[in-house]
Protein backbone atom coordinates (compact mmCIF):
# COMPACT_ATOMS: atom_id res chain seq x y z
CA UNK A 1 0.00 0.00 0.00
CA UNK A 2 1.08 3.29 -0.83
CA UNK A 3 1.23 6.73 1.17
CA UNK A 4 -1.72 7.90 -1.32
CA UNK A 5 -4.09 5.34 0.89
CA UNK A 6 -3.91 7.63 3.61
CA UNK A 7 -6.51 9.99 2.31
CA UNK A 8 -9.66 7.42 3.10
CA UNK A 9 -11.98 10.37 3.46
CA UNK A 10 -14.37 8.02 5.59
CA UNK A 11 -11.89 7.87 8.15
CA UNK A 12 -11.74 11.91 8.25
CA UNK A 13 -13.43 13.16 11.57
CA UNK A 14 -13.09 9.69 13.39
CA UNK A 15 -11.67 9.44 16.99
CA UNK A 16 -9.10 7.68 17.89
CA UNK A 17 -7.45 6.29 21.10
CA UNK A 18 -4.34 3.53 21.50
CA UNK A 19 -3.27 1.82 24.32
CA UNK A 20 0.17 0.42 23.98
CA UNK A 21 1.63 -2.64 26.46
CA UNK A 22 4.92 -4.14 26.21
CA UNK A 23 8.49 -2.80 24.88
CA UNK A 24 9.65 0.38 23.33
CA UNK A 25 9.31 -1.21 20.13
CA UNK A 26 5.38 -1.55 20.23
CA UNK A 27 5.56 2.16 21.82
CA UNK A 28 7.14 3.78 18.39
CA UNK A 29 5.02 1.31 16.55
CA UNK A 30 2.05 3.19 18.00
CA UNK A 31 3.91 6.19 17.14
CA UNK A 32 3.43 5.12 13.50
CA UNK A 33 -0.30 4.29 13.57
CA UNK A 34 -1.50 7.24 15.32
CA UNK A 35 1.38 9.41 12.48
CA UNK A 36 -1.24 7.32 9.94
CA UNK A 37 -4.14 8.09 11.71
CA UNK A 38 -3.73 11.87 12.07
CA UNK A 39 -2.45 11.61 8.14
CA UNK A 40 -6.25 10.06 7.72
CA UNK A 41 -7.63 12.90 9.21
CA UNK A 42 -8.73 11.26 12.54
CA UNK A 43 -8.40 12.85 15.57
CA UNK A 44 -6.49 11.31 19.29
CA UNK A 45 -9.35 11.10 22.05
CA UNK A 46 -8.29 11.27 25.54
CA UNK A 47 -10.19 7.53 26.61
CA UNK A 48 -11.91 4.63 24.76
CA UNK A 49 -15.47 6.41 25.58
CA UNK A 50 -14.60 9.51 23.32
CA UNK A 51 -12.86 7.30 20.17
CA UNK A 52 -14.94 5.47 17.22
CA UNK A 53 -11.64 3.99 16.71
CA UNK A 54 -9.86 1.78 19.81
CA UNK A 55 -6.80 0.26 19.02
CA UNK A 56 -4.32 -2.05 21.70
CA UNK A 57 -0.89 -2.60 20.55
CA UNK A 58 -0.48 -6.10 22.03
CA UNK A 59 2.32 -7.59 23.88
CA UNK A 60 2.70 -11.64 24.82
CA UNK A 61 6.03 -11.32 26.39
CA UNK A 62 4.47 -12.64 29.83
CA UNK A 63 1.19 -14.43 30.09
CA UNK A 64 -0.97 -12.21 32.04
CA UNK A 65 -0.73 -9.70 28.95
CA UNK A 66 -3.35 -12.21 27.55
CA UNK A 67 -5.53 -12.04 29.99
CA UNK A 68 -5.25 -8.11 30.52
CA UNK A 69 -6.39 -7.91 26.82
CA UNK A 70 -9.70 -9.81 27.33
CA UNK A 71 -10.13 -8.22 30.01
CA UNK A 72 -9.76 -4.59 28.35
CA UNK A 73 -11.22 -6.07 25.15
CA UNK A 74 -14.88 -6.67 27.38
CA UNK A 75 -14.88 -3.46 29.56
CA UNK A 76 -15.31 -1.48 26.25
CA UNK A 77 -18.67 -3.37 25.84
CA UNK A 78 -20.37 -1.33 28.47
CA UNK A 79 -19.18 1.99 27.23
CA UNK A 80 -21.65 4.77 26.01
CA UNK A 81 -21.63 4.74 22.10
CA UNK A 82 -19.20 6.18 20.17
CA UNK A 83 -19.35 9.54 18.65
CA UNK A 84 -19.84 8.82 15.30
CA UNK A 85 -22.38 5.92 16.49
CA UNK A 86 -20.16 3.13 15.56
CA UNK A 87 -16.84 2.34 17.86
CA UNK A 88 -14.12 -0.27 15.79
CA UNK A 89 -11.97 -2.13 17.75
CA UNK A 90 -8.63 -3.13 16.47
CA UNK A 91 -5.58 -5.33 18.06
CA UNK A 92 -1.79 -4.83 16.52
CA UNK A 93 0.94 -5.93 17.77
CA UNK A 94 2.73 -9.05 19.14
CA UNK A 95 -0.52 -10.82 20.08
CA UNK A 96 -2.40 -9.68 16.90
CA UNK A 97 0.86 -10.94 15.12
CA UNK A 98 1.25 -14.38 17.18
CA UNK A 99 -2.66 -15.37 17.02
CA UNK A 100 -4.56 -13.45 14.09
CA UNK A 101 -7.81 -14.69 13.27
CA UNK A 102 -8.17 -16.12 16.04
CA UNK A 103 -8.51 -13.29 18.05
CA UNK A 104 -12.27 -12.47 16.34
CA UNK A 105 -13.40 -16.03 16.72
CA UNK A 106 -12.30 -15.30 20.78
CA UNK A 107 -13.44 -11.62 21.05
CA UNK A 108 -16.69 -10.67 19.64
CA UNK A 109 -16.14 -6.85 19.52
CA UNK A 110 -13.06 -6.83 18.20
CA UNK A 111 -13.03 -6.18 14.02
CA UNK A 112 -9.28 -5.78 12.88
CA UNK A 113 -6.35 -7.23 13.76
CA UNK A 114 -3.30 -6.26 12.14
CA UNK A 115 0.52 -7.95 12.66
CA UNK A 116 3.55 -6.26 13.75
CA UNK A 117 4.58 -5.96 10.00
CA UNK A 118 1.11 -4.86 9.07
CA UNK A 119 1.02 -1.31 10.29
CA UNK A 120 0.98 -0.02 6.52
CA UNK A 121 -2.45 -1.08 6.37
CA UNK A 122 -4.17 -0.11 9.17
CA UNK A 123 -5.88 2.89 7.73
CA UNK A 124 -7.33 0.75 4.90
CA UNK A 125 -8.59 -2.38 7.53
CA UNK A 126 -10.19 0.68 9.65
CA UNK A 127 -11.54 2.27 6.39
CA UNK A 128 -13.75 -1.47 5.73
CA UNK A 129 -14.51 -2.23 8.77
CA UNK A 130 -16.46 1.27 8.82
CA UNK A 131 -18.27 -0.07 6.00
CA UNK A 132 -19.19 -3.28 6.56
CA UNK A 133 -19.22 -5.82 9.46
CA UNK A 134 -16.62 -8.41 7.74
CA UNK A 135 -13.29 -8.65 10.05
CA UNK A 136 -10.76 -7.47 8.68
CA UNK A 137 -7.39 -9.26 9.28
CA UNK A 138 -3.62 -9.04 8.49
CA UNK A 139 -0.58 -10.80 9.56
CA UNK A 140 1.61 -11.96 6.78
CA UNK A 141 4.77 -10.03 6.27
CA UNK A 142 3.98 -7.21 3.50
CA UNK A 143 7.56 -7.06 1.88
CA UNK A 144 6.53 -3.51 0.76
CA UNK A 145 5.81 -2.44 4.44
CA UNK A 146 8.65 -0.17 5.77
CA UNK A 147 7.04 1.63 8.54
CA UNK A 148 9.63 3.76 9.07
CA UNK A 149 8.41 5.74 5.92
CA UNK A 150 5.01 6.16 7.14
CA UNK A 151 4.12 9.44 9.06
CA UNK A 152 4.86 9.30 12.90
CA UNK A 153 3.19 11.16 15.69
CA UNK A 154 5.65 11.51 18.70
CA UNK A 155 4.84 12.02 21.84
CA UNK A 156 7.75 14.00 22.93
CA UNK A 157 9.08 17.15 20.42
CA UNK A 158 12.43 16.85 22.02
CA UNK A 159 13.12 12.76 22.01
CA UNK A 160 12.76 10.34 19.40
CA UNK A 161 12.48 6.15 19.64
CA UNK A 162 14.64 5.21 15.91
CA UNK A 163 14.48 1.49 15.45
CA UNK A 164 17.86 0.52 13.39
CA UNK A 165 15.93 -2.76 13.10
CA UNK A 166 13.52 -5.66 14.12
CA UNK A 167 13.41 -8.89 14.59
CA UNK A 168 15.39 -11.46 16.49
CA UNK A 169 17.86 -14.47 15.67
CA UNK A 170 18.68 -15.37 19.30
CA UNK A 171 16.01 -18.10 20.35
CA UNK A 172 16.59 -17.63 24.00
CA UNK A 173 14.66 -20.77 25.17
CA UNK A 174 12.62 -18.50 27.10
CA UNK A 175 11.09 -15.91 24.84
CA UNK A 176 8.52 -15.66 22.06
CA UNK A 177 9.60 -12.53 20.50
CA UNK A 178 11.97 -14.33 17.83
CA UNK A 179 8.27 -16.15 17.09
CA UNK A 180 6.08 -12.83 16.69
CA UNK A 181 8.92 -10.12 15.38
CA UNK A 182 10.63 -12.59 12.59
CA UNK A 183 13.81 -12.48 12.19
CA UNK A 184 16.85 -9.55 12.17
CA UNK A 185 16.53 -6.90 9.69
CA UNK A 186 18.95 -4.24 9.73
CA UNK A 187 17.62 -0.45 8.56
CA UNK A 188 20.44 0.87 6.28
CA UNK A 189 22.55 2.92 7.65
CA UNK A 190 22.00 5.94 5.38
CA UNK A 191 18.07 5.88 6.24
CA UNK A 192 19.07 6.14 10.02
CA UNK A 193 21.38 8.76 9.68
CA UNK A 194 18.73 10.67 7.44
CA UNK A 195 16.49 10.28 9.83
CA UNK A 196 18.08 11.70 12.65
CA UNK A 197 19.33 14.52 10.64
CA UNK A 198 16.05 15.43 9.91
CA UNK A 199 14.89 14.98 13.64
CA UNK A 200 18.04 17.20 14.43
CA UNK A 201 16.54 20.37 12.82
CA UNK A 202 12.87 20.10 14.55
CA UNK A 203 14.76 20.49 17.68
CA UNK A 204 14.67 16.66 18.69
CA UNK A 205 18.01 16.48 21.16
CA UNK A 206 17.98 12.78 22.31
CA UNK A 207 17.34 10.07 20.51
CA UNK A 208 16.82 5.98 21.43
CA UNK A 209 18.19 3.92 18.92
CA UNK A 210 16.13 0.43 19.18
CA UNK A 211 16.62 -2.86 18.38
CA UNK A 212 16.29 -6.30 20.08
CA UNK A 213 19.88 -6.55 20.06
CA UNK A 214 21.73 -3.76 19.01
CA UNK A 215 24.85 -4.90 18.77
CA UNK A 216 23.92 -7.46 15.82
CA UNK A 217 23.01 -4.13 13.65
CA UNK A 218 24.37 -5.11 9.90
CA UNK A 219 25.07 -8.69 10.53
CA UNK A 220 21.99 -9.57 7.71
CA UNK A 221 23.72 -6.79 5.13
CA UNK A 222 26.43 -8.22 3.87
CA UNK A 223 29.93 -5.49 4.43
CA UNK A 224 27.58 -3.33 5.99
CA UNK A 225 28.40 -0.75 8.80
CA UNK A 226 27.69 -2.24 12.26
CA UNK A 227 27.24 -0.76 15.54
CA UNK A 228 30.01 1.22 16.37
CA UNK A 229 30.06 2.23 12.93
CA UNK A 230 26.88 3.41 13.50
CA UNK A 231 27.24 4.79 16.65
CA UNK A 232 29.98 7.08 15.59
CA UNK A 233 28.34 8.13 12.73
CA UNK A 234 24.40 9.31 14.66
CA UNK A 235 27.30 11.06 16.70
CA UNK A 236 28.23 13.03 13.87
CA UNK A 237 24.46 14.48 13.10
CA UNK A 238 24.72 17.06 15.76
CA UNK A 239 22.18 15.02 18.17
CA UNK A 240 23.14 15.80 21.71
CA UNK A 241 22.31 12.92 23.48
CA UNK A 242 22.26 9.18 22.08
CA UNK A 243 21.19 6.12 23.83
CA UNK A 244 20.44 2.81 22.46
CA UNK A 245 18.55 -0.83 23.85
CA UNK A 246 19.11 -3.81 24.26
CA UNK A 247 22.30 -5.16 23.85
CA UNK A 248 22.98 -8.36 24.16
CA UNK A 249 26.31 -9.61 26.05
CA UNK A 250 27.74 -12.05 23.80
CA UNK A 251 27.63 -9.81 20.75
CA UNK A 252 28.81 -6.39 22.61
CA UNK A 253 32.28 -6.21 20.53
CA UNK A 254 35.55 -4.26 21.77
CA UNK A 255 34.61 -1.55 19.28
CA UNK A 256 31.28 -1.09 20.18
CA UNK A 257 32.51 -0.27 23.60
CA UNK A 258 35.36 1.87 22.10
CA UNK A 259 32.41 4.22 20.40
CA UNK A 260 30.40 4.33 23.52
CA UNK A 261 33.62 5.89 24.96
CA UNK A 262 34.67 8.23 22.86
CA UNK A 263 31.48 9.62 21.11
CA UNK A 264 30.44 12.42 22.80
CA UNK A 265 26.88 12.50 22.51
CA UNK A 266 26.90 8.56 23.50
CA UNK A 267 25.02 8.84 27.18
CA UNK A 268 27.17 6.97 29.46
CA UNK A 269 24.48 3.97 29.94
CA UNK A 270 24.24 0.49 28.75
CA UNK A 271 21.47 -1.66 29.29
CA UNK A 272 22.89 -5.37 29.11
CA UNK A 273 20.24 -7.76 29.93
CA UNK A 274 21.94 -10.93 32.17
CA UNK A 275 18.96 -12.89 32.69
CA UNK A 276 20.39 -15.31 35.35
CA UNK A 277 23.87 -15.35 37.26
CA UNK A 278 24.15 -18.90 36.83
CA UNK A 279 26.34 -20.27 34.15
CA UNK A 280 23.99 -23.46 34.10
CA UNK A 281 20.54 -21.67 33.88
CA UNK A 282 22.43 -19.77 30.78
CA UNK A 283 22.72 -22.67 29.43
CA UNK A 284 19.20 -23.27 29.40
CA UNK A 285 18.18 -20.31 28.66
CA UNK A 286 20.63 -20.31 25.39
CA UNK A 287 21.97 -17.07 26.14
CA UNK A 288 25.69 -18.30 25.16
CA UNK A 289 27.55 -16.57 27.55
CA UNK A 290 28.81 -18.07 31.25
CA UNK A 291 28.81 -15.54 34.38
CA UNK A 292 32.65 -14.85 34.19
CA UNK A 293 32.14 -13.71 30.44
CA UNK A 294 29.29 -11.18 31.47
CA UNK A 295 31.00 -9.98 34.64
CA UNK A 296 34.44 -10.05 32.55
CA UNK A 297 32.48 -7.76 29.78
CA UNK A 298 31.26 -5.11 32.82
CA UNK A 299 35.05 -5.13 34.08
CA UNK A 300 36.14 -4.52 30.34
CA UNK A 301 33.39 -1.50 29.63
CA UNK A 302 33.86 -0.02 32.94
CA UNK A 303 38.10 0.56 32.64
CA UNK A 304 36.52 2.47 29.20
CA UNK A 305 33.85 4.72 31.02
CA UNK A 306 34.51 4.60 34.69
CA UNK A 307 31.23 6.11 36.07
CA UNK A 308 29.22 4.22 33.75
CA UNK A 309 25.44 3.42 34.53
CA UNK A 310 24.80 -0.04 34.19
CA UNK A 311 21.11 -1.75 33.92
CA UNK A 312 19.74 -4.81 33.32
CA UNK A 313 16.80 -7.62 32.94
CA UNK A 314 16.43 -10.52 35.11
CA UNK A 315 14.51 -13.59 35.03
CA UNK A 316 13.46 -15.38 38.34
CA UNK A 317 12.41 -19.05 38.47
CA UNK A 318 13.31 -20.24 35.18
CA UNK A 319 12.25 -23.86 35.07
CA UNK A 320 14.67 -26.17 37.50
CA UNK A 321 16.21 -22.96 38.95
CA UNK A 322 17.93 -24.34 42.47
CA UNK A 323 18.35 -22.27 45.25
CA UNK A 324 22.39 -22.55 44.52
CA UNK A 325 21.47 -21.13 40.85
CA UNK A 326 19.48 -17.84 42.26
CA UNK A 327 22.42 -16.93 45.01
CA UNK A 328 24.68 -16.94 41.54
CA UNK A 329 22.18 -14.48 40.65
CA UNK A 330 22.19 -12.33 43.49
CA UNK A 331 26.09 -11.94 43.94
CA UNK A 332 26.39 -11.40 40.16
CA UNK A 333 24.00 -8.46 40.51
CA UNK A 334 26.13 -7.05 43.34
CA UNK A 335 29.44 -7.35 42.13
CA UNK A 336 27.90 -5.44 38.56
CA UNK A 337 26.59 -2.98 40.76
CA UNK A 338 23.46 -2.23 38.79
CA UNK A 339 21.82 1.09 39.05
CA UNK A 340 18.68 -0.66 38.13
CA UNK A 341 16.79 -3.41 36.62
CA UNK A 342 13.97 -5.00 35.47
CA UNK A 343 13.02 -7.84 37.36
CA UNK A 344 10.82 -10.77 35.62
CA UNK A 345 9.17 -14.03 37.42
CA UNK A 346 9.26 -16.71 34.24
CA UNK A 347 6.29 -17.10 32.37
CA UNK A 348 5.92 -19.94 30.32
CA UNK A 349 5.34 -19.35 26.61
CA UNK A 350 3.41 -21.71 24.64
CA UNK A 351 5.95 -22.85 21.75
CA UNK A 352 9.22 -22.12 23.54
CA UNK A 353 11.60 -24.55 24.53
CA UNK A 354 11.60 -23.58 27.98
CA UNK A 355 7.76 -24.50 28.26
CA UNK A 356 8.64 -28.04 27.85
CA UNK A 357 11.31 -28.26 30.55
CA UNK A 358 10.67 -29.89 33.92
CA UNK A 359 9.58 -26.74 36.28
CA UNK A 360 8.27 -27.80 39.79
CA UNK A 361 10.17 -25.09 42.24
CA UNK A 362 6.97 -23.88 44.37
CA UNK A 363 5.39 -20.65 43.43
CA UNK A 364 5.82 -19.10 46.87
CA UNK A 365 9.80 -20.00 46.63
CA UNK A 366 9.85 -18.09 43.50
CA UNK A 367 8.02 -15.19 44.90
CA UNK A 368 10.61 -14.80 47.94
CA UNK A 369 13.59 -15.13 45.65
CA UNK A 370 12.10 -12.51 43.89
CA UNK A 371 11.46 -10.24 46.98
CA UNK A 372 15.34 -10.90 47.67
CA UNK A 373 16.17 -9.93 44.14
CA UNK A 374 14.22 -6.76 44.30
CA UNK A 375 15.84 -5.76 48.08
CA UNK A 376 19.77 -6.31 46.31
CA UNK A 377 18.95 -4.35 43.44
CA UNK A 378 17.66 -1.45 45.39
CA UNK A 379 20.93 -1.74 47.46
CA UNK A 380 22.78 -2.00 44.62
CA UNK A 381 20.98 1.47 42.86
CA UNK A 382 20.96 3.18 45.97
CA UNK A 383 24.41 2.87 46.32
CA UNK A 384 25.21 4.14 42.60
CA UNK A 385 22.84 7.04 43.04
CA UNK A 386 25.33 8.64 46.57
CA UNK A 387 28.38 9.15 43.84
CA UNK A 388 26.08 11.74 42.14
CA UNK A 389 26.23 13.73 45.36
CA UNK A 390 27.43 17.10 45.41
CA UNK A 391 28.51 16.86 41.66
CA UNK A 392 26.29 19.29 39.11
CA UNK A 393 24.47 17.20 36.57
CA UNK A 394 23.33 18.28 33.17
CA UNK A 395 19.15 17.27 32.96
CA UNK A 396 16.95 16.93 30.24
CA UNK A 397 13.87 18.10 31.35
CA UNK A 398 10.50 15.78 30.68
CA UNK A 399 8.17 18.00 32.54
CA UNK A 400 6.94 18.18 36.05
CA UNK A 401 6.60 16.53 39.43
CA UNK A 402 3.24 14.83 39.07
CA UNK A 403 2.73 15.89 42.92
CA UNK A 404 4.34 19.55 42.49
CA UNK A 405 3.78 21.44 39.42
CA UNK A 406 6.84 23.70 40.76
CA UNK A 407 8.99 20.48 40.68
CA UNK A 408 10.89 19.54 37.77
CA UNK A 409 11.59 15.95 36.38
CA UNK A 410 13.74 15.02 34.28
CA UNK A 411 16.99 12.87 33.10
CA UNK A 412 20.38 12.92 33.82
CA UNK A 413 23.09 11.79 31.28
CA UNK A 414 23.42 8.23 33.20
CA UNK A 415 19.55 7.90 33.08
CA UNK A 416 18.81 8.52 36.63
CA UNK A 417 15.45 10.98 37.29
CA UNK A 418 16.23 14.15 38.64
CA UNK A 419 13.89 16.31 40.49
CA UNK A 420 14.72 20.56 41.28
CA UNK A 421 12.38 23.12 42.50
CA UNK A 422 11.52 25.26 39.40
CA UNK A 423 13.04 29.00 40.39
CA UNK A 424 10.56 31.63 40.93
CA UNK A 425 9.40 33.47 37.93
CA UNK A 426 10.45 30.48 35.67
CA UNK A 427 7.31 29.34 33.78
CA UNK A 428 7.95 25.33 34.43
CA UNK A 429 6.23 24.45 30.80
CA UNK A 430 8.94 26.74 28.71
CA UNK A 431 11.63 24.29 30.65
CA UNK A 432 10.13 20.89 28.52
CA UNK A 433 12.72 20.14 26.32
CA UNK A 434 15.49 22.35 27.96
CA UNK A 435 18.98 20.69 29.30
CA UNK A 436 19.52 22.36 33.00
CA UNK A 437 22.23 21.98 35.02
CA UNK A 438 21.56 20.39 38.76
CA UNK A 439 23.33 20.18 41.50
CA UNK A 440 22.81 17.36 42.98
CA UNK A 441 21.63 17.23 47.71
CA UNK A 442 19.56 14.33 47.51
CA UNK A 443 20.47 11.06 45.92
CA UNK A 444 17.73 8.51 47.02
CA UNK A 445 17.31 4.53 45.30
CA UNK A 446 15.33 5.66 42.32
CA UNK A 447 15.97 9.78 41.92
CA UNK A 448 18.20 12.48 42.63
CA UNK A 449 16.88 15.95 43.58
CA UNK A 450 19.35 19.22 44.01
CA UNK A 451 18.87 22.79 43.10
CA UNK A 452 19.11 24.33 38.86
CA UNK A 453 22.00 25.92 38.09
CA UNK A 454 22.88 28.33 35.56
CA UNK A 455 20.31 29.08 32.80
CA UNK A 456 18.64 26.56 31.11
CA UNK A 457 19.51 25.82 27.27
N1 LIG B 1 16.01 -8.44 23.41
C1 LIG B 1 16.13 -7.97 24.72
C2 LIG B 1 17.35 -8.55 25.36
O1 LIG B 1 17.64 -9.72 25.14
O2 LIG B 1 17.95 -7.82 26.13
C3 LIG B 1 14.96 -8.34 25.56
C4 LIG B 1 13.63 -8.10 25.03
S1 LIG B 1 12.35 -8.84 25.98
C5 LIG B 1 11.11 -8.09 25.19
C6 LIG B 1 12.48 -8.01 27.53
C7 LIG B 1 12.74 -8.90 28.70
O3 LIG B 1 11.60 -9.68 28.97
C8 LIG B 1 13.83 -9.93 28.53
O4 LIG B 1 15.12 -9.39 28.67
C9 LIG B 1 13.51 -10.92 29.62
O5 LIG B 1 14.14 -10.54 30.83
C10 LIG B 1 12.00 -10.76 29.77
N2 LIG B 1 11.32 -11.97 29.29
C11 LIG B 1 11.28 -12.46 28.04
N3 LIG B 1 10.57 -13.60 28.01
C12 LIG B 1 10.15 -13.84 29.27
C13 LIG B 1 9.41 -14.88 29.89
N4 LIG B 1 8.95 -15.90 29.19
N5 LIG B 1 9.17 -14.80 31.21
C14 LIG B 1 9.64 -13.75 31.93
N6 LIG B 1 10.35 -12.76 31.41
C15 LIG B 1 10.63 -12.80 30.10
FE1 LIG C 1 14.06 -12.54 23.40
FE2 LIG C 1 16.56 -13.31 23.66
FE3 LIG C 1 15.77 -12.11 21.43
FE4 LIG C 1 15.97 -10.70 23.65
S1 LIG C 1 17.65 -11.68 22.59
S2 LIG C 1 14.27 -10.69 22.21
S3 LIG C 1 15.37 -12.17 25.20
S4 LIG C 1 15.12 -14.11 22.15
FE1 LIG D 1 6.19 -7.62 23.95
FE2 LIG D 1 6.42 -7.86 21.39
FE3 LIG D 1 7.93 -6.15 22.67
S1 LIG D 1 6.12 -9.52 22.80
S2 LIG D 1 8.13 -7.04 24.67
S3 LIG D 1 5.77 -6.03 22.48
S4 LIG D 1 8.51 -7.36 20.89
Amino acid sequence: MSQSAFSYPVLSQKTYFIRTFGCQMNLHDSERVSGVLDACGCLEAAEPAEADIVIFMTCCVREAADQRLYGQCSSLKSLPAAPSGKRVVAIGGCIAQRDGERLIDKLDNVQVVFGTSAINHVAELLAHAFESDEPQVVTVEDPACDATSLPWHRETPYHAWVPIMTGCNNFCTYCIVPYVRGREKSRPIENIIDEVTGLVRTGVREVTLLGQNVNSYGRDRYGAPRFAELLRAVGETGIERIRFTSSHPKDLLPETIDAIAEVPAVMPHLHLAVQSGSTRILKLMNRRYTREDYLDLVQRVRERVPHIALTTDIIVGFPGETEEDFTETLSLARVARFSQAFTFIYSRRAGTPAAEMPDDTPRERIQDRFDRLVHVIEDTAHAFNQLDLGQVVPVLVEGVSKKDSHRLQGKSPKNQTVHAPVPEGIDPGSLVGKIVDVEVQTARTWYLAGEMRGEPR
